[in-house]
């Protein structure tokens, strides 16, 4: 018998941990229960679907509740939630925001949308994060600090910003990234799109951010059908952030008056009422979710050449996308692994294209992206449903 191809050995081992249950698998599926069914209903029934109505302030406030922040304000999705953020920190035209280049676009995209300019630097492959280390380098030898913040030698522009992502899940090593922020006077905001339930250090994450998002997309650990979340500890800049993402209008029972321009990003009352059902749910998903990654974890112990990704030592993660990545020996496997798993059944991907290779990045500022390029070619991703 000839001996397995390593797409073979990978196609076994996720089929030994879905219990090697023959069928379908998409990457990421929703879970509903009767609940949601329960307050959309009565969402309909009170005639209040848009973006007034109690389930919006019960949903931020279950929200604020989870995940340990002062103020929740629930909004579209999660790309206007960063915009929101970015926007409100003071980002504006020509400033440089430093930004993962292994990320989902929205990330650079709502800088773009401020005027300002995605700046890309690297990650770990411990973490999938922005490896502070290098970063801290790369900022000693570019940064000009003074009374206006952080001057980027090579192109004279201000770095205002960074935006950290918690990728797929897994918690960034959130300390030395801070205090890199301290050093050089940069605004933080945590993009934990794909992180709710994911703590860092014993806290949920999103308290370090000066504003930290959140998504319910569709694909995410709970879902609102579309949806996204502003989070922060500092009552004013919430009061501001619902301001803004609600028109800016001032509250009159029944003149029109917005005294600054603001954005229609309000999440719908309907959305929001999924939301509240899908919170509810939301511990449930996790010890799901923890519990695959585990089966996964020791499945793929047999197979050589090939790890798992599992969170940092100093996090919980939701898993909310497990990856495996492959040893550099096997990386021209890849496409086979893609090949073979998407034909029998079993969705996977690889990473999303790294973002200085995108057309309307490629002149964007970077730093050496060593490697983030690596993980581009060897990162797949694998069936990950709370539902498995
Ligand atoms: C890292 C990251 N940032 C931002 C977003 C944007 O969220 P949304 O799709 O809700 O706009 C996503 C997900 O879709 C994401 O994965």
């Amino acid at each position: 018998m000839s001996e397995q191809s390593i797409a073979e050995k990978i196609l076994l081992a996720i089929r030994a941990t879905l219990n090697g249950t023959e069928g379908r698998f998409s990457l990421h599926e929703p879970k509903f229960s009767e609940k949601e069914s329960v307050y959309v209903q009565d969402c309909m029934d009170s005639g209040f679907v848009s973006s007034v109505g109690k389930y919006v302030d019960r949903f931020e406030q279950m929200l604020a509740e989870y995940t340990g922040v002062r103020r929740a304000v629930a909004v579209v999705n999660g790309t206007s939630a960063l915009h929101t953020a970015l926007s409100l920190m003071g980002v504006g035209q020509n400033d440089e925001v430093l930004v993962p280049a292994l990320t989902f676009v929205a990330t650079a995209n709502a800088v773009t949308y401020t005027g300002g300019l995605p700046h890309f630097i690297d990650c770990d492959e411990e973490t999938l994060g922005v490896d502070p280390l290098k970063l801290e380098n790369y900022l000693g030898d570019i940064c000009q600090t003074g009374t206006q913040g952080c001057k980027n030698r090579l192109t004279g522009r201000r770095i205002k910003a960074i935006v950290v992502t918690h990728t797929f899940g897994h918690p960034v090593d959130l300390d030395p990234i801070e205090d890199l922020c301290r050093r050089f006077g940069l605004v933080l905001i945590e993009d934990a799109a794909e992180a709710i339930g994911s703590l860092y250090k014993g806290s949920h994450v999103g308290n370090r951010g000066d504003l930290s998002i959140l998504s319910f997309n569709g694909n995410k650990t709970i879902t609102t059908g579309g949806g996204g979340a502003l989070l922060c500890n500092d009552d004013a800049l919430g009061d501001l952030a619902k301001h803004v993402t609600t028109t800016a209008k001032v509250p009159h029972p029944w003149s029109y008056v917005h005294d600054r321009i603001g954005y229609n990003y309000r999440m719908p009352n309907i959305n929001a009422a999924l939301g509240c059902g899908q919170l509810e749910q939301l511990p449930s998903f996790i010890e799901r979710k923890r519990s695959l990654a585990r089966r996964y974890a020791a499945a793929f112990k047999a197979v050589p050449a090939v790890r798992f990704f599992q969170e940092p030592e100093y996090a919980r993660s939701n898993y909310w996308l497990n990856a495996i990545l492959l040893d550099t020996s096997i990386q021209d496997s890849r496409d086979d692994v893609l090949t073979l798993t998407n034909r029998q059944g079993i969705m996977t991907r690889p990473v999303w294209t790294l973002m200085h290779k995108l057309p309307m990045y490629q002149k964007n500022p970077r730093m050496d992206l060593t490697t983030s390029e690596s993980i581009e070619k060897r990162l797949i991703n694998i069936p990950s449903s709370p539902i498995l």
